[in-house]
Parts: C-alpha cells; sequence; structure tokens
C-alpha cells in the first residue's frame, strides 16, 4: 500500500533558508514531551496511541453493533456537534458515492447528522423525512449535556419511540459518551441503550477513532479496520525526526512566524469538503487562543476559484495553502468526441477528466505561488479508509506538534465557553440568573 506524503518546497522557497530549521529544536522538543506525556495539556493525550492500542474487542463490538443497526434501520441519525460529529461526517463523505443518497433502495443505510445547530428548519425537515423512515439514533456527546445535540436527541428519540415503540427503539438508539457523567450517560443507563466510552483523556477533535467516528463510519458500511491501519501505520512513522509530520509542523509555524496568518486547505474533490471542516475544527480550536494561532479555512477548487480565487491570487498577502490531493480517482471518464466542438473541447478527446482536474491543481499552484502564496501539497494515493486513516492521524499529530511549538495548550477550548454563558442567560436557564440579569442590563431591557 502506498503512504500518503508531503511535498513542501514550493513553501520554502517563500522562506529564509535557516526559516524552518530554526525550529527544529522546538519540534524535537515538542515531540519529545508528547511522548513523556509533560507537555501542556498532558491530561489529553489519549488520542496518541490510539491507532496501535485500539482492541480488537472494542473494534468486534463496534462492527457488531453497527451491523444492528444497518439490520434494523434505513437512517440513521447522529446526533452531535464539533468533535463529535465532523470526523464521522468527514470520512464518510469522503467515501461514499456523492449521490448514493438519491439511489432508491441503496444498499447502505443513509447516515444523516443533526444536532449540529439549531435551527428550528432543518429539525423539522429532518422529522419530516423520518417519518417514514424504520431510523436508529447514535447519540455523540462527550460532555452529555451539549445543548445543540441534547435538544436534536430530545427530538429524535421521542419521534423513534413515537415510531416504533419502547422496546423497539432501544434496539436502535445508541449513545457514544463519559463512562459515568452527564445525561447522555444518565438516559443510556436508565433507558438500557447500548452505550460506548469516549476515553476521559481524548478530546472531542481528537476523537475519531474512538467509537465516535468508528461506530457511524461502520454503519455507513466503511472499513474501519482499513481505517485503523492507515492511522497505525503513520503512528509507526511519526517520531521519524523530520519526517512528513514534522515538517508540516515546522513549516506552517515558520510560514506564521513569517506573516502568513491564514492556512487554506484546498481540495479538488467536492467529497473531500468535510474532511476541511474536520481539519479547520482540529487546528482552529486547537491553536487559537492566547492572542495567537493561524486561522484555518478551506476551499472546494476549483469550484471556490470562481468564488474566492480572486481573493487567493490577489488580496492582503496574508495567506498561505495546503493542497491535498488525490492521486488516482475511483472510476475512469474520458473526454467524449463532439462533431461540432462549439466548446472547443476536442482537444482533451480521450484524455481522462482526472487529467483536466490535475493540470488546473499544478496550473492553480503555480498561479498561487507567482503570486505568493506559498503553497504545500499533500498526496493521497487514492481515496480509501487506509490512506484517510493516514490523513486523520497526520493531521492530529501534526496539530500536537503545531501548537506546542506556536506556545498553546493545543488540548483545551476555553473560548468555546463564553457563547454558553451567554446564550444560558438569555434563554433563563436555572443557575444562571445573575449572568440573566447582568445580560438583560447590558441590553438595555
Ligand atoms: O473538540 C471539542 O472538544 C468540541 O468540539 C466538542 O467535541 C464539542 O463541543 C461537542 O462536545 P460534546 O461532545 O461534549 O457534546
Amino acid at each position: 500500500m502506498k503512504d500518503i506524503r508531503l511535498e513542501i518546497d514550493k513553501a520554502l522557497s517563500s522562506l529564509s533558508s535557516d526559516a524552518v530549521s530554526t525550529l527544529e529544536p522546538a519540534v524535537r522538543r515538542a515531540q519529545q514531551t508528547l511522548a513523556d506525556g509533560t507537555c501542556e495539556g498532558n491530561d489529553f493525550l489519549g488520542w496518541l496511541h490510539l491507532p496501535s492500542t485500539i482492541s480488537e474487542e472494542l473494534l468486534t463490538d463496534i462492527k457488531t453493533t453497527a451491523a444492528t443497526l444497518r439490520q434494523n434501520c434505513d437512517t440513521i441519525v447522529v446526533a452531535g456537534i464539533g468533535g463529535s460529529y465532523l470526523g464521522a461526517k468527514a470520512i464518510i463523505e469522503a467515501l461514499s458515492n456523492s449521490f448514493e443518497w438519491l439511489k432508491a433502495g441503496g444498499e447502505r443505510p443513509a447516515v444523516l447528522f443533526a444536532g449540529n445547530n439549531i435551527s428550528e428548519d432543518y429539525l423539522a425537515e429532518l422529522s419530516d423525512l423520518l417519518r417514514t423512515r424504520r431510523f436508529g439514533i447514535i447519540n455523540i456527546s462527550k460532555s452529555g449535556t451539549t445543548t445543540e445535540t441534547a435538544l436534536a436527541f430530545r427530538l429524535l428519540r421521542a419521534q423513534c419511540v413515537a415510531q416504533r415503540g419502547a422496546d423497539e427503539a432501544r434496539k436502535v438508539i445508541v449513545a457514544i459518551t463519559d463512562a459515568r457523567k452527564g445525561a447522555a450517560r444518565t438516559t443510556a443507563d436508565k433507558e438500557g441503550y447500548k452505550s460506548f466510552v469516549i476515553p476521559d483523556n481524548v478530546g472531542g477533535r481528537f476523537s475519531v477513532l474512538t467509537p465516535v467516528g468508528l461506530l457511524p463510519i461502520a454503519c455507513a458500511g466503511f472499513d474501519i479496520d482499513a481505517l485503523i491501519e492507515g492511522a497505525r501505520r503513520m503512528e509507526q512513522q511519526a517520531d521519524a525526526p523530520g519526517g512528513i509530520i514534522e515538517q508540516y509542523a515546522a513549516v506552517r509555524n515558520a510560514l506564521y512566524r513569517s506573516g502568513k496568518k491564514i492556512e487554506i486547505l484546498a481540495n479538488y474533490h467536492p467529497k473531500l469538503h468535510y474532511l476541511g471542516e474536520w481539519w479547520k475544527q482540529l487546528f482552529g480550536e486547537s491553536e487559537g487562543k492566547d492572542g495567537k494561532g493561524i486561522f484555518t479555512a478551506a476551499v472546494d477548487l476549483t469550484t471556490d476559484l470562481h468564488s474566492m480565487g480572486q481573493w487567493i491570487q490577489d488580496a492582503e498577502r496574508t495567506i498561505f495553502e495546503t493542497v491535498i490531493s488525490v492521486e488516482t480517482p475511483r472510476y475512469s471518464l474520458l473526454v467524449p468526441h463532439d462533431d461540432e466542438n462549439l466548446d472547443g473541447l476536442n482537444f482533451l478527446e480521450g484524455q481522462h477528466v482526472d487529467h483536466v482536474n490535475k493540470m488546473a491543481e499544478l496550473g492553480t499552484q503555480l498561479a498561487h505561488a507567482d503570486g505568493g502564496v506559498p503553497c504545500l501539497r499533500l498526496v493521497l494515493p487514492c481515496l480509501d479508509e487506509y490512506s484517510l486513516g493516514q490523513f486523520i492521524y497526520f493531521m492530529e499529530r501534526a496539530c500536537g506538534i503545531s501548537g506546542l511549538v506556536l506556545g498553546v495548550n493545543p488540548f483545551n477550548q476555553p473560548g468555546v465557553e463564553a457563547y454558553k454563558k451567554n446564550m444560558f442567560a438569555l434563554l433563563g436557564k436555572p443557575g444562571y440568573e445573575a449572568e440573566s440579569a447582568a445580560i438583560r442590563q447590558r441590553l438595555g431591557e
């Protein structure tokens, strides 16, 4: 099996000759403190050796649970937000047929997502769709108290019980949450739902290789053993001094220090959109603190070249770009001949569509380099579970190192609480009386 690879030469040419090498001691130190568990945030390092330590027993339990859900449901709704849904959504989309959805009687159950917004319309439309579905629910929340997820689960559970009866519903509702605390745990234990534990020492955005990601991915019909195998391969290489993980962490820090404050993750396949969303959270939530951190953005190309292309090429020169390039597409499609040739495309006759895409990618990379946008390129041999497993661990490990080199705790997220406090005060949540009075006064009510 081929490994993913990183190309950094086009980014290095925009940096001074020692910009990366001066960071090498900090990168090594970060690796060392991750390995010996002495870094900041060391109570959240459970993800570090997940690929090599996940047990066969847990994997079997996940696969058996997925088989039960697949047998009893045509639709599975995953309730979760942030790290409790983005990884699964990203991998499922990357591996799925883009139009699986619209095929009547597809082989796989539809895996839908809820609990990641508070939109009344979204939830009402979902509820309407589910009225004719034999649906099950995977309720994912580490804290077990997240409002978006709890609200969706409350609605979904009531509907599932109403449609299937309490006993049937019990067979198709699964909780993935803390071992002891939180409403999701209490409900699961009280109702006798099948449940999985999110380890205390694994933060949400690092949890895709736990049941949080693995159960929905297995429900969608994908090979979680191969995903873990790919991640394990990357874990084995991760300590290599100067390896691709260290290179990525070092180069992005060097670029940041040189004034490149925004990193754009670009893909050339629409089904990779959510991989960008997962990556944005991983790095954004890990590094964006203490007044520091690269702003993470993502674009779907060539689509967004017709919207954001102008900005990337020509606006303030504070960005760099990391391209995810897929070497070999899954299918083969050639450009056909057209007698009239009104579009002038006959010169491409017989060429693979992917060849056109690759030339667009190369042309864009060169144009961006000419426009002062340093480019890195991460090449995935193909879009399969093994490559995606490598990608996941590559990014997680690089994120840990990169955050430590930046000088922040990459494993906490104190800033996420601010909106919650205000929302609870505005909603008049019991226990928030003082905050409620203060916020109403601030709003002049
Ligand atoms: O990475 C994180 O920690 C967050 O994105 C959480 O995953 C997210 O806020 C959801 O939290 P919970 O799983 O507790 O519902």
